[in-house]
């Protein structure tokens, strides 16, 4: 599997860096809210689960499925919601937890979506930002590394289903995809 990677883009320090840093925001910035961590599965499980260890109020946790991507490189545009939230978020602050932001279909489409159930606000929170491709209006609350428009996997990012477990953040080489 490593041998697909051309290039590795955060190494494991890095991302464990960057990751306190935002727990650390996070913590400074929502103590006595008692926030609600939204994960957008798959892609969010390796990042989510060490930002929120990272996290030091008191919170809860729900996941949603999302899935915008079929198993090609560029989005398709559609959204379709397969796994709903758990519990009512009325009242809450809401956090959503992506592990990447590339052209905010999907994040501009499920803050609309959660908004309308009346939360007392919703953020966001992301690994990784593509600001170069972006078609929908948006941006992240909180984002841990902005990265240039390559096809990156690892650490909970995929390409066609594979690739998640690596530990760190890395690029696909070019022959993978193109196969
Ligand atoms: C990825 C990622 C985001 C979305 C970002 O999900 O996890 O949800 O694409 O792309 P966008 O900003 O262009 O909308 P994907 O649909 O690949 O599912 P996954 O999380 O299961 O990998």
């Amino acid at each position: 599997m490593r041998q697909d990677i051309e290039r590795i883009l955060f190494t494991e320090e890095q991302l464990k860096g960057r990751i306190a840093e935002l727990g650390a925001q996070i913590t400074a910035d929502y103590r006595d809210r008692n926030p609600i961590f939204v994960g957008v599965l798959k892609g969010c499980f390796v990042f989510m689960a060490d930002l929120l260890r990272c996290v030091d109020v008191y919170c809860t946790m729900d996941f949603m499925s999302v899935s915008s991507y079929g198993d090609g490189v560029t989005s398709t545009g559609a959204v379709k919601i397969t796994k709903d939230l758990s519990r009512d978020i009325a009242g809450r602050h809401v956090i959503i937890v992506e592990d990447i932001l590339d052209s905010g279909i999907t994040l501009s489409y499920l803050k609309k979506y959660l908004s309308v159930r009346n939360p007392a606000s919703i953020s966001i929170v992301t690994l990784l930002d593509k600001p170069s491709r972006r078609r929908a209006d948006i941006s992240a609350d909180y984002s841990g590394f902005e990265v240039e428009d390559a096809f990156v996997v690892g650490y909970g990012l995929d390409y066609a289903e594979e690739y998640r477990n690596l530990p760190y953040i890395g690029i696909l080489k070019s022959e993978v995809y193109s196969k």
